[in-house]
């Protein structure tokens, strides 16, 4: 569904992936580890548009993407959550969340069945429908920005350490969503610093380390023999 081909990216001139390659097929839960500073965030902002690769190729469901724009990726069926979560401070949740869909010709009705769906699967949003984004704790605001993907239907999600700076019980929350959507068949890309988590919610993992992928293994391999996670990450 989703294949990234040796790609290099720079930030200005400095070199940051050296040739990373990693395929997410549909409907699969794919974890992405590796230490502070390796890339991680690089290659998802890569493959969302952000940046774009000097060399290789990245193809989506059949279509070269190396150079398309972001917000094009979003109609292909791309949903992307940054690590910063970019929530709309003074908007309210419910703005928040129809932002997700503005660009988009979509019927006033089809917002709102849309809208009724994400209200199901975040009750917590839906209480606080009225309330600013700004307002709301970390964990929920996570929430908000996952749920504002989730607008636009995607057919893969990129997430950049959903679960940072959260307490356990909103962890678990997520780790309820990403369940949530591997039900539904959503694909999903996961950058976590939370090595237990992701080799619990994902079907395989890749390791990277400086700039390029080290090991990839079915999760269930490393949840029995966690010596590479060792080796890699240090935990
Ligand atoms: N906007 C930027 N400009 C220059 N260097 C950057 C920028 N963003 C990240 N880097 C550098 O690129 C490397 C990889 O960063 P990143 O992809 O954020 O790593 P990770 O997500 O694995 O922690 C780091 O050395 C980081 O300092
Ligand atoms: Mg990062």
């Amino acid at each position: 569904m989703l294949t990234v081909e040796a790609i290099h990216t720079y930030y200005g001139k400095s070199h940051i992936l050296h040739g990373v390659s990693l395929e997410v097929r549909p409907g699969e839960v794919v974890g992405l580890l590796g230490r502070n500073g390796v890339g991680k965030s690089t290659t998802l902002k890569t493959i969302m548009g952000l940046i774009h690769p000097t060399e290789g190729r990245i193809v989506f469901e059949g279509q070269p993407i190396a150079r398309t724009a972001p917000h094009r990726l979003a109609r292909l069926g791309i949903g992307y959550v940054p690590e910063d979560r970019r929530i709309f401070r003074l908007l309210t949740v419910m703005e928040n969340l129809r932002t997700g869909l503005d660009r988009r010709g979509v019927t006033e009705e089809r917002r709102n069945i849309l809208l009724d769906k994400v209200y199901q699967s975040f009750p917590v949003l839906a209480e606080r429908r009225y309330q600013a984004g700004g307002t709301l704790s970390g964990g929920e605001q996570q929430m908000l920005a996952i749920a504002r993907a989730m607008m636009l239907e995607p057919k893969i999600i990129l997430l950049d350490e959903p679960t940072e700076g959260l307490m356990p019980k909103m962890v678990a929350q997520i780790r309820e969503i990403i369940g949530l959507l591997h039900r539904e068949s959503v694909a999903i890309l996961l950058v976590e610093q939370n090595v237990p988590l992701t080799l619990e919610v994902s079907d395989r993992i890749y390791i990277m380390e400086k700039g390029v992928v080290r090991h990839h293994a079915a999760a269930a391999a490393l949840r029995s023999d966690d010596s590479v996670i060792h080796q890699y990450l240090g935990v």
